[in-house]
């Protein structure tokens, strides 16, 4: 459909010209986003779009199949309609970036804004309009998989990279032909199910929801996100996919958000699975009712939703209402005018240098020092005999991450390509040791490149490897060990119940460490590990996460001291798994921790983090001193400033991380014990000082209330911190007054 063809000028009237024109079953057709991969079910997507019954396909990541479905779209369904091309592009295109734990370990919004910018770029010119992501749900259960594809624990953190990533994605204009389309996903409440168990039913009360799961989300809606995506489980007892609540009510009614929602997976057809809908028609019904526009590849739209008009159970004006804004995005995004994609850019696109520049950089900015003993670090390039060893130092698909499907190739540096590199002259050997796997295979294997279906090693292999990683290490003068967790071992359906070190990595670290060489920690993983052994034993830790295409560089240029590593834990690091959920946002109790009548909280081990939130170190140290609240008085809905100065104590340039925390210390609810408020990514020279300064006023001090059912600003007496992660020190006070 030519845009000359559209009687008027506006979206709008071009959105209603067009729907003027459509019949019901085109309206429906909109609502039905069709699955391109064999395990989706449905009719055959072509024979769908030329009907005019698919409004966006997904799964499928093929230019060429692209253009052809499109033509079909176009040229053979009755109204032209373009569709929407959709994918799960959630760390990079082809060029990979650090999962979204990881960038937000940068704590800076430039490194998810630059990296998505360059992922949409990538997916763009492959022929893509629209990403599932950001991801943004608040995960405090480390055990909890999907905890990699988001920001971590904390609203703040969270709402500044949600909103990061949108920016990344989208640009200032959808009708960007660099840019994609973002997903806010999955609404809402999904990082916080039962026990850590992936899809498990939520329970979440309206001050949890409001504080601290929705917060991120609102962030996107007002950096313009154009999409969300519904989430599969029970919110109290409702399918998020059937929420009234969460969909009409605060979605558009609260936050005027004018895009629109797709469910996840078959989400609406499980419905009926979960023990909600009573069939598949219910399930269509209770969709439309709750607000939810696209049924991502259930067909329980395209097969009820026009007997439900023809019975009186839903009227055509329902049915427009949730047309109108995917018709608008596809005219805002200017697809009328041109559907098509390049075929012969890609290869060009995808062969950018900055792209994998930006991904090194992205990566060395994303990784955690989490212990450096004697000053290990960083490493001389002048070792002769390095032996690098671990099941996954010479892995790509670990360096990359999860996700990785649809026909990607893996194509990382790995951590061994990445000293190999750094270090030309000296003998770097390498041996993986016994292999690592899930006890329980991961479903989404059969979708990732590459894939054997080999059986695992017999313990006699297992053995044998063990003992050749030993051996390696014992000839060498200086051990990396590269251990953590396999891509599928966290993501979706990837949840655990221990936090440990999988397999015998634990041992085998014992074994190495007692050869009495010095030995280095290269973490490798997608969720809080519980490294009690290693963090009490091994002199230098860095968590490198899963890094993406130049991670092996990255981690390199940290470990050799060409960059000196900044990132901070975006998650607490529990002691073991059964401590999750571990968050720092505690409220205090009637026997605080540390109180003579302190009952421990648990009498086989205090759950006390041993990583806290915030944490990370640094080559040089920093000193915090001067923190100055500009008035020691405030009236409710007015402004302080925090300030303080920050000093660059050692030997080397380096990055610090200023956080800031705040405690309401009494009100008409109990406030946490901290809450992070403000923080902000510094650089400083040896010896150089700075003053951050951070704004404190109702943005900050405002939150949702139980007792008041409402948002409340309180005059009450607040705490301060400023420093280097959530146990800073340096304290002042600020008193709100009525
Ligand atoms: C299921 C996942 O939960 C969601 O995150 C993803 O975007 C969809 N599948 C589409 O692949």
């Amino acid at each position: 459909m030519n845009s000359t063809t559209e009687s008027g000028t506006t979206i709008a009237e071009r959105v209603e010209a067009l729907l003027g024109r459509m019949s019901l079953a085109e309206k429906i057709g909109q609502l039905n986003q069709v699955g391109g991969a064999d395990f989706a079910p449905g009719p055959k997507a072509e024979d769908q779009i030329r009907a005019g019954g698919a409004g966006s396909v997904l799964w499928l990541n093929n230019t060429q199949r692209f253009n052809e479905l499109q033509k079909i779209a176009i040229e053979e369904s009755p109204s032209g309609i373009p569709l929407l091309f959709a994918l799960d592009v959630i760390h990079g295109y082809r060029t990979i970036f650090p999962v979204p734990l990881a960038m937000a370990s940068s704590w800076d919004p430039a490194v998810p804004e630059q990296s998505q910018a360059v992922a949409a770029k990538e997916a763009r010119a492959a022929g893509l309009h629209w990403t599932f992501a950001p991801m943004i749900d608040i995960a405090r259960d480390a055990r909890w998989g999907r905890i990699v594809e988001g920001a971590g624990e904390d609203p703040y953190l969270g709402s500044a990279m949600a909103a990061a990533q949108v920016r990344g994605f989208q640009g200032d204009n959808v009708a960007d032909p660099e840019r994609v389309l973002a997903c806010a996903k999955h609404f809402a409440g999904y990082g916080y199910s039962d026990g850590g168990r992936d899809y498990d039913p939520v329970y979440l009360s309206e001050t949890q929801l409001r504080n601290i799961v929705l917060p991120p989300f609102e962030a996107t809606v007002k950096a313009g996100v154009a999409t969300f995506m519904s989430a599969y489980m029970d919110l109290n007892d409702v399918p998020a996919s059937g929420n009234h609540f969460l969909m009409r009510q605060i979605l558009r009614k609260e936050w005027s958000f004018d895009g629109f929602v797709v469910s996840d997976a078959f989400a609406v057809g499980n419905m009926l699975i979960q023990g909600h809908a009573r069939d598949r028609r219910d399930a269509a019904l209770r969709g439309i009712k709750a607000g939810l526009n696209m049924d991502m590849s259930s067909y329980t739209y395209p097969e009820n939703v026009a007997g439900l008009v023809a019975d009186g159970a839903l009227s055509v004006a329902e049915i427009e209402e949730l047309v109108r804004p995917i018709l608008a995005i596809k005219f805002r995004m200017g697809l009328f005018e041109q559907p098509y994609v390049d075929e012969n850019r890609l290869a060009e696109v995808l062969a950018q240098p900055e792209n994998r520049q930006t991904a090194r950089w992205a990566a060395q900015r994303s990784m955690v020092l989490l212990k450096n003993e004697g000053g290990l670090l960083p490493l001389k390039t002048d070792l002769q005999k390095v032996a690098v060893i671990g099941p996954l130092a010479d892995s790509m698909t670990a360096t990359e991450g999860s996700w990785m499907v649809f026909g990607h190739e893996p194509a990382a540096v790995t951590v061994l390509a990445g000293i190999r590199a750094k270090l030309p002259e000296a003998e770097v050997s390498y041996a993986p040791g016994s292999e690592i796997r899930r006890d329980i295979p991961s479903w989404f294997e059969s979708l990732m490149a590459g894939y054997t279906g080999e059986p695992p090693q017999t313990p006699e292999e297992s053995e044998s490897a063990f003992q050749t990683a030993v051996s390696t290490a014992r000839a060498a003068d200086l051990v990396v060990m590269v251990l953590g967790e396999t891509a599928l071992m966290a993501g979706e359906a990837a949840s655990r119940a221990s936090l440990d070190l999988p397999g015998r990595q634990e041992e085998l670290l014992k074994a190495v460490a007692d050869l009495g060489k010095p030995v280095v920690l290269v973490l490798l993983n997608g969720r809080p590990l519980s490294i009690n052994w290693a963090a009490e034993h091994i002199p230098a830790i860095l968590e490198a996460w899963e890094p993406g295409t130049e991670g092996g560089h990255a981690v390199a240029d940290i470990l050799f001291g060409d960059v000196n590593p900044g990132g901070k834990l975006p998650v607490s690091f529990p002691r073991k798994g059964s401590h999750a959920p571990l968050y720092y946002a505690r409220n205090i109790t009637h026997s605080p921790e540390g109180s003579q009548m302190y009952n421990p909280r648990y009498w086989d081990g205090l759950p006390v983090p041993l990583y806290p939130f915030g944490f990370g170190l640094s080559y040089t140290t920093f000193e915090f001193s001067n923190l100055q609240i500009s008035a020691p008085q405030v009236k409710v809905g007015e402004r302080v400033t925090v300030s303080v100065d920050v000093t660059n104590t050692g030997e080397m340039a380096g990055d610090e991380v200023v956080q800031l925390y705040i405690h309401q210390k009494w009100g008409t609810d109990t406030r946490p014990m901290r809450e992070l408020k403000g923080f902000e990514r510094i650089t400083l020279q040896p010896g150089e000082t700075k003053t951050v300064a951070f704004p404190l006023g109702p943005d900050e001090l405002t939150y949702w209330s139980t007792n008041a059912n409402g948002w409340i600003q309180e005059a009450a007496a607040f705490d301060i911190w400023v420093g280097a992660d959530s146990l800073a020190s340096l304290h002042g006070e600020l008193e709100v007054i009525g």
